[in-house]
């Protein structure tokens, strides 16, 4: 276990626009890099990290808004609805900036468990919220980007 290093931008902004890859193996590093992850966030008190923050190409991430520790590996939003209340967002990528950004309040969440289950599941709230935060990172999206389309948005 061990706290890790965070990128941020706009220093490491290569590595953190890139599109992680798919978890194949569910091995000792995987546990590790889970482990690391929870660590991490938790020492830097973020509600969510994923793994591209500290520089792992991976498609994994973790979630904690203060009720329970959440993993994903994997992870596909195959449903998503409502508006979510929780309006300002941060993100320890991007540290001192908080801007507000429109998520869903409900999304379904197809993701492996860190033994490789395939799960399907709902969450709400806080947690829909950052779930679909981390989920971006995993496709190189951080959440200035869904700012500034919701603002283009706003003035079309
Ligand atoms: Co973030």
């Amino acid at each position: 276990m061990a706290v890790r290093r965070i990128l941020t931008y706009p220093k490491d902004e290569e590595i953190l626009r890139k599109v992680s890859k798919p978890v194949t193996a569910f091995d000792d590093h995987l546990f590790e890099l889970l482990s690391d992850l929870n660590e991490t966030m938790i020492f830097y008190k973020g509600a969510g990290l994923s793994a591209i923050q500290v520089g792992v190409m991976k498609r994994v991430c973790v979630v904690n808004t203060g009720k329970r520790l959440l993993e994903f590996v994997n992870p596909v939003i195959t449903k998503q609805s409502g508006v979510n209340k929780i309006k300002e967002e941060g993100c320890l990528s991007l540290p001192n900036i908080w801007d507000e950004v429109k998520r869903p309040n409900k999304v379904t969440v197809e993701f492996d468990d860190r033994n490789g289950n395939h799960k399907t599941e709902e969450f709400i709230g806080y947690e829909a919220k950052a779930i679909c935060h981390e989920c971006d990172h995993l496709d190189g999206i951080l959440f200035i980007d869904r700012v500034k389309q919701q603002n283009k948005n706003r003035t079309r």
